[in-house]
């Protein structure tokens, strides 16, 4: 895929077949996300790749507790879309159906400069999520897990020594098509 067609064509997917995803493409995915940018080339981040049954239902779980102190702040944010509050939560319940899930971990959380570290972190992702639709494989990046204070357990269960959690990507083969979110105006400037 031409790389300005994949950076204009990615969407965030929340329902996915059951296909899964090939070894190797995973494994270039991951790799993909190391080849990112870092602030002086800390690579501030760690991924651990959630694949197995047992392993996603853990998770499945975990985000029934995450959809239920979240749903007030979602009734408050869509209360002109109220149909979104359940989409939403049936999404983060059943990660849309992905066969694969990912969590990034801040790696570097002694390092004075929190904002550069984490910044590298966002940028790994963003080249996992463009790296996994230049094969047709969609993705979500969230953060609600975090938000809603669940960081500490997926860490415990996942990986008790790689740092901080500060997100969760869901990955899979889309079913159907997400819609494009409309873009906001005005919101660079060159000088
Ligand atoms: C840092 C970050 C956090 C996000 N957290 C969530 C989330 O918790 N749940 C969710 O459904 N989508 C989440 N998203 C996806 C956004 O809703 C989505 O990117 C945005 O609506 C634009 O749509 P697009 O990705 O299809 O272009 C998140 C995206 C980013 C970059």
């Amino acid at each position: 895929m031409e790389t300005r067609q994949a950076l204009l064509t990615r969407r965030s997917i929340r329902r996915y077949r059951p296909d899964p995803i090939p070894e190797q493409d995973l494994q270039e995915i991951l790799e993909t996300g190391l080849y990112a940018p870092s602030g002086v080339n800390l690579q501030p981040w760690y991924f651990v790749a959630v694949q197995s049954q047992e392993a996603l239902d853990e998770v499945k779980e975990l985000m029934g507790g995450v959809v239920e102190r979240f749903r007030p702040v979602l009734k408050e944010r869509f209360q002109r879309h109220p149909e979104q509050v359940g989409i939403t939560s049936r999404f983060l319940t059943s990660l849309g159906g992905a066969p694969v899930c990912l969590l990034a971990f801040f790696y570097k959380p002694e390092y004075p400069s929190r904002d550069g570290t984490m910044q590298s972190v966002a940028a790994a992702i963003e080249n996992m999520l463009l790296a996994a639709w230049d094969k047709g494989i969609g993705s979500c990046w969230m953060t609600a897990p975090q938000q809603m204070g669940f960081g500490p357990e997926l860490q415990r269960r996942f990986a008790p020594d790689k740092g901080e959690f500060i997100a969760m990507i869901t990955l899979g083969y889309p079913e159907g098509e997400a819609k494009l979110p409309p873009r906001r105006d005005g919101r660079y400037t060159i000088v």
